[in-house]
């Protein structure tokens, strides 16, 4: 089946030094998620996720805004003529992607470089970590245009942020710069927006340097563990070790070894050198 070009252009992607850089392509639209951009990001994800040249994904956005939420025109009013059916789908493949990409095999980090709107919310959640420009805008405009905050967003204010905060947030429909953005917990750091690359590429090259399936393991368990009792978070720990080891039973080991025994780095000063790793 060929793929409608316009479908295929909603989504850039660069791949250099082991970092994809996946970029919401729609800048004349604020880079809003019409259908077409969904189904094409899911595409994008799959061919990515296991490619040996990639280790970490980065989101972000062309032009000025990093994405204007749901698509008003092709994503609601557009899918609302077919229906509950078209609903659904639209849902499916939004939905779809945003959760392939809180469970995505690689970290992935969201660099907002500016407006973050709504449905937006679902994509920054996805991500493992996120930085932000100063400047970068972060509001759940729903209120302003007469619906509830769905797709996850009111989901994802109050899993980031505190209820009185998200209440605000979500009635008043005020946006927040990424400096606040910070203080609320909705991102890591916020930086002028000249130097937001190279603070998350030098982020991705830390990351590059960790045992992978180490980190696949520590950034599900820290995703499951916040709706878990202590208890079951401490044998879900135990049994997603166990399960890591099966991947990898060498890693742990030789970490052990290069600091015990060859003294060649500290655990508590930096990562060992994985590629002397059997
Ligand atoms: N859905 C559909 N179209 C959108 C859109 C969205 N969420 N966000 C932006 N666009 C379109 C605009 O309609 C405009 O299209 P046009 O050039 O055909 O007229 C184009 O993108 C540029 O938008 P514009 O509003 O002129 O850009 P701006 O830089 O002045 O303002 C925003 C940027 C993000 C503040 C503004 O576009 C906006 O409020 N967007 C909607 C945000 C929102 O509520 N999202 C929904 C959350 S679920």
């Amino acid at each position: 089946m060929t793929i409608d070009p316009v479908e295929l252009a909603t989504v850039a992607v660069t791949v250099e030094n082991g970092i994809a850089w996946v970029s919401f392509n729609r800048p004349d639209k604020r880079n809003c998620m019409s259908p077409r951009l969904n189904r094409q990001m899911m595409r994008v994800l799959d061919d990515l996720e296991f490619r040996e040249d990639v280790g970490v994904l980065v989101l972000t956005g062309e032009g000025t805004a990093w994405s204007a939420g749901m698509d008003l025109k092709e994503y609601f009013r557009e899918t609302e003529v077919d229906g509950l059916g078209g609903t659904r789908k639209a849902q499916r493949e939004s939905y779809g992607w945003w959760r392939r990409l809180r469970w995505y095999q690689k970290p992935t980090i969201a660099m907002v470089n500016g407006w973050c709107f709504g449905g937006g919310y679902g994509p920054l959640f996805a991500c493992d970590l996120a930085f932000a420009a100063e400047d970068a805008q972060f509001g759940l405009s729903e209120i302003n245009w007469g619906i509830l905050p769905g797709g996850g967003a009111a989901k994802v204010a109050t899993e980031l942020t505190s209820f009185r905060r998200a209440m605000y947030h979500a009635m008043m429909g005020e946006n927040i710069d990424g400096k606040t953005a910070v203080e609320w917990g909705f991102v890591n750091e916020a930086l002028p927006l000249d130097q937001l690359k190279a603070r998350v590429a030098e982020v991705a090259a830390v990351l590059l340097k960790k045992n992978p399936v180490a980190l696949k393991a520590t950034k599900d368990s820290i995703r499951r563990v916040r709706e878990m009792t202590y208890d079951n978070a401490e044998d879900y720990l135990i049994r997603a070790q166990e399960a890591a080891n099966s991947y990898d039973s060498e890693g742990r080991k030789e970490g052990i070894k290069q600091f015990i025994d060859d003294k060649t780095y500290k655990p508590g000063l930096g990562a060992y050198d994985k590629t002397k790793q059997r």
